[in-house]
Formats: C-alpha cells, structure tokens, sequence
C-alpha cells in the first residue's frame, strides 16, 4: 500500500496539529447553540470522528451517504443520495462535514437538500480543499488544508474503496490513477 504513495503530504502529527486548531475556532464559533453536524460518508470518518473528539461542546450527529465518484477518479457531475429522506435540521445550527472539495457538486447538492429542511444555519467544514476552478459555486467556512488538484488518498479518503486506512495523506501515483488493477 505504502509503495502506491508518490508523495506524502500531511502526515499524523500535522494532521493532529490542524485538527487542533480547527476544533477550537469551530468551538469558539458555536458558543450558545447546539450543533448538529452531517458527516458525509464515507470519506469523512476518520476526520469527523477525530475531529469531534476535539469539539466539547453539546452536538447531534448525523451521517449522509453520498455517491458521485462511481469508482473512478473522475467526478460523474451527479450526485446520489443513499437515504431518501432528509435529516431533520429544522430550526438547527448545522455543520457538514466533509473529506474533500474538489468540483463543488457533491457539497453544492448537499447543501441544497439539507436546506429544504429550513435549518437555522449551515456551514461547510472540509478536510480538504483543492486550489482549482469548480463546476459549482461552493464554499467552505473551516479548511484543513489547501492542496493543488491531484488525486490523494488515505486518513479516509480512497481510491476504489481503498487506502482510506492510511493514517497519513499522500498523493497516489500517477500510473494507478490512470491503470486501476481491480
Ligand atoms: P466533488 O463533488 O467533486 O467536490 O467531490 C467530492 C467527493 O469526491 C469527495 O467527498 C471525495 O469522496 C471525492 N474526491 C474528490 N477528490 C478526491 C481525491 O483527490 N481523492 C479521493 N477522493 C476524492
Ligand atoms: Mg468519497
């Protein structure tokens, strides 16, 4: 598995370090009101449940599978949700958090259903988020990192299912992105 790296990124200290930091400005932003956080999975488990940890403040936490990628490592553009019907945020400080923003439109597409629940407020948490022109006009309010547009995997995100195990992130090689071995 290691030797399908081409290069590391963020290791488990500076991963650590970084979630260190975003817990407190999430904490210090939600200082009144119960949160309710949206976990997308599955890409987000290992950031959200390490993330959480770090959060000591009351919240509710739901969890939404989402599938866009269709095993490849091009975006399809359409987003299927798992479960039909909507969490109910009615009235509620929401936060989803997610893995990765790459083209917009898996957060785009969540963002729209969960606002149908009329839900008091929304904001965008994310891992991840490549410095690139996106398909859809999407924003986050906490990044973990910036990284250039390259495919990356590990601490949760995968490629065809696998790597999320990696307690690191790293960039894939080139020639597996482009030759998946089934
Ligand atoms: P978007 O809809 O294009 O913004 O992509 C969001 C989803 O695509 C993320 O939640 C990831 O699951 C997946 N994704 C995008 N870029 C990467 C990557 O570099 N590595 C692994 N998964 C990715
Ligand atoms: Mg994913």
């Amino acid at each position: 598995m290691q030797s399908d790296i081409e290069r590391v990124l963020f290791d488990g200290p500076a991963i650590n370090k970084r979630l260190n930091e975003m817990a407190a400005r999430i904490t210090a932003d939600y200082p009144e009101r119960e949160l309710t956080v949206i976990a997308i999975l599955t890409g987000s488990l290992m950031f959200m449940s390490d993330l959480l940890r770090r959060i000591p403040i009351p919240l509710k936490l739901d969890c939404l599978s989402v599938v866009s990628y269709h095993g490849q490592a091009q975006t399809s553009g359409e987003v299927m949700f798992k479960q039909l019907a909507v969490p109910d945020v009615a009235g509620r400080d929401v936060l989803i958090v997610d893995d990765i923003l790459d083209t917009g439109h898996t957060l785009a597409a969540v963002r729209k259903k969960l606002e149908t629940a009329k839900p008091r407020s929304i904001r965008v948490c994310v891992l991840l988020s490549k410095r690139k022109q996106r398909a859809r006009d999407v924003d986050a309010d906490y990044i973990g990192f910036e990284i250039e547009d390259e495919f990356v995997v590990g601490y949760g995100l995968d490629f065809m299912e696998r790597y999320r195990n990696l307690p690191y992130i790293g960039v894939l090689r080139k020639e597996l992105v482009e030759q998946p071995t089934q």
